[in-house]
């Protein structure tokens, strides 16, 4: 009788013991899990461009380094400012068709896009800006966008909403006489259809851009970047964009967070007088758009 109560109770402490280890595992792998959303970074060795070159504790130090990443770019920026190169002031997009052909155009355009599933009008309002780039449609050859819209959610800027490809066949079908190339890293959603033509493209690679300019023949009248919206690769996209477009045509990078506008600023005060910079405003962020002069 007492051995049955003394294994009785020592089952129960058992059990009681593995429970208490279950629930302890448990919260163990969900703090790991919640960590591993998170990286520790060294600042010192993650940002070398950035730090103090000095003696210093790590915590000292460190903190100049962060404070360095997010001031060096506005102060490249204000150098410009300093030196005699105003900054570029920011318009509305709204006010960007400055005719009735070219807002004739954006109307038109809007149902484009908005007939092929981009979000390009009903999400944003970019028609009122290629309204008026693109206006004279009978006369435009060949428009690039970098981004040919993604659903597959293991890549980055894939779409919630939107139909893969709508854009460039809103551009197809606007444009009776131009051919429209697309790019994207996402291979899945590269096709080929009339006056269409897709490549592989990852805007973190220079090397695939030059590629692209040898799959595109001549120069473009429109070079979009909707891709990563990423500083550095839509800079990559924009050393791409100036070299392939003709004199009169555009480059325009889409989707910049407004908190971006001062590298902008800084890119704006590096580019020559004969390419004319607008920084434009809408509602969910900044355009930077290009036309060069000469
Ligand atoms: C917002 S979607 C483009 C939407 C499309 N232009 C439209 O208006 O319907 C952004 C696209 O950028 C692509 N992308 C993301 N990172 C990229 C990279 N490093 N290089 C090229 N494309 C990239 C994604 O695969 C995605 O298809």
């Amino acid at each position: 009788m007492r051995d049955t109560v003394a294994s009785t109770e020592s089952r129960s402490r058992s059990n009681s013991h593995s429970s208490s280890f279950a629930l302890v595992d448990h919260y163990a792998r969900a703090a790991q899990r919640r960590l591993s959303n998170f990286s520790v970074l060294n600042v010192l060795r993650t940002f070398p461009q950035f730090i103090p070159y000095s003696e210093g504790s790590y915590k000292a130090r460190s903190k100049l380094t962060v404070q360095a990443i997010n001031e060096t770019i506005p102060l490249l920026s204000e150098l410009a400012a300093s030196v005699g190169k105003p900054k570029t002031p920011v318009t509305e997009i709204v006010d960007f068709p400055d005719n009735d052909e070219q807002r004739q155009a954006a109307n038109a355009l809007k149902q484009h896009f908005d007939a092929q599933g981009s979000d390009k009008s009903n999400h944003h309002s970019y028609h009122h800006l290629y309204g008026a780039i693109l206006a004279n449609r009978e006369a435009m050859r060949s428009v690039i966008e970098i981004g040919i819209g993604t659903q597959h959610s293991d890549t980055v800027s894939y779409m919630v909403a939107g139909k893969p490809g709508g854009s460039l066949r809103a551009f197809r079908d606007f444009l009776p006489f131009a051919r429209i190339y697309g790019a994207d890293i996402d291979r899945r959603v590269l096709f080929k259809e009339e006056r269409i033509e897709t490549f592989f493209v990852d805007q973190t690679e220079p090397a695939t851009f030059e590629q692209l300019a040898r799959s595109v023949d001549g120069e473009c009248d429109l070079i979009i970047d909707d891709g990563l919206h990423s500083p550095n690769a839509n800079i990559q996209t924009l050393i791409f964009g100036l070299k392939k477009v003709r004199r009169g045509g555009w480059v325009v990078v889409e989707d910049i967070g407004h908190h971006a506008l001062p590298v902008w600023q800084a890119v704006s005060a590096l580019l020559p007088e004969h390419y004319r910079r607008h920084i434009v405003n809408e509602e969910h962020g900044l355009v930077f758009a290009v036309q060069r002069l000469e």
